[in-house]
């Protein structure tokens, strides 16, 4: 039997491009995302290759977490890999300037959302024991600060963490975990960001090399698929053509 991997957020970005090449190396696949109609178009394409389980899921609802994972269907139960990818930024704005409600959003997300998968595929992945995993999606943004970062940069150094602490507790089980770290990748992330600006998603894309979704994937792919004994703890991956700035400077006008 073909091994399992359960992908949240596949509906776009990052998450297709990770289901379609665990498609690619003979995976079943467990597909779940908000837009429904999505991920049927994406079993459509993958369903003559490998097996394909989707769910309508919204990674916030910890008791609908529980219910797809409860409902996997046979041949799809023993989860083999976990991708926590479901994840947003919203209010690229300043701190001071941002509606409360995105804020709880993107925590709710990005934190409580993984928390609620992580925890319900837990016994899953423990009894898959030797190489399995699961794989994080944080950010750059969860170890370099940077303006309008706020909130969704401390979600991101909270799923580094959680991660580190995860490898403390399941060691002996065989069970791996990675933060997968990236840098500026073109998805719909910054449509998503600025709530559906096309111009101002097309304007930080325009004149440089970003990460490509399948970039990422790839690494995904890679490190769910290393020999069991091997753990990737966290792994940064940028663009070329983006690097650090210097510190800002408050200065007195002069
Ligand atoms: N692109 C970048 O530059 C970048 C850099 C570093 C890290 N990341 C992280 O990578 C992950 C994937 O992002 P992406 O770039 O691929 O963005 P994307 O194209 O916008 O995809 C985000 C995915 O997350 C899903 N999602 C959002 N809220 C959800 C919820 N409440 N429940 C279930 N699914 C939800 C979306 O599906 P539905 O809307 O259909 O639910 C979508 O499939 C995120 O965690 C993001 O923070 C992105």
């Amino acid at each position: 039997m073909s091994d399992v991997v359960f992908i949240t957020g596949a509906t776009s970005g990052f998450g297709r491009a990770a289901a379609r090449r665990f498609a690619q190396a003979g995976w079943s696949l467990v597909l779940t995302g908000r837009r429904f109609e999505r991920l049927q178009v994406l079993r459509e394409e993958l369903q003559g290759r490998v097996p394909v389980h989707i769910a309508a899921l919204d990674v916030r609802d910890a008791e609908a977490v529980r219910q797809v994972v409860a409902a996997l269907p046979e041949g799809f139960r023993q989860v083999r890999a976990l991708i926590n990818n479901a994840g947003l930024a919203l209010a690229p704005q300043p701190a001071q300037q941002v509606a409360l409600e995105d804020w709880h959003t993107v925590i709710d997300t990005n934190i409580t959302g993984l928390v609620n998968v992580t925890h319900a595929l837990l016994p899953t992945l423990i009894a898959s024991g030797q190489g399995a995993s699961i794989v994080n999606l944080g950010s750059v943004a969860g170890h370099w600060p940077y303006p309008g970062g706020h909130v969704y940069g401390a979600t991101k150094a909270f799923v580094e963490q959680f991660g580190y602490n995860l490898r403390c507790d399941l060691l002996g089980t065989g069970v791996r975990v990675t933060d997968i770290a990236p840098g500026m990748a073109e998805t719909e992330f910054t449509l998503v960001r600025t709530k559906g600006d096309q111009a101002a998603s097309e304007r930080l894309y325009r004149g440089t090399t970003p990460l490509t979704a399948e970039d990422i994937a790839e690494q995904i792919f890679y490190v769910a698929s290393l020999p069991a004994h091997i753990n990737i703890n966290r792994l940064e991956i940028m663009p070329v053509r983006q690097a650090w700035s210097p510190f800002a400077i408050d200065r007195d006008p002069q």
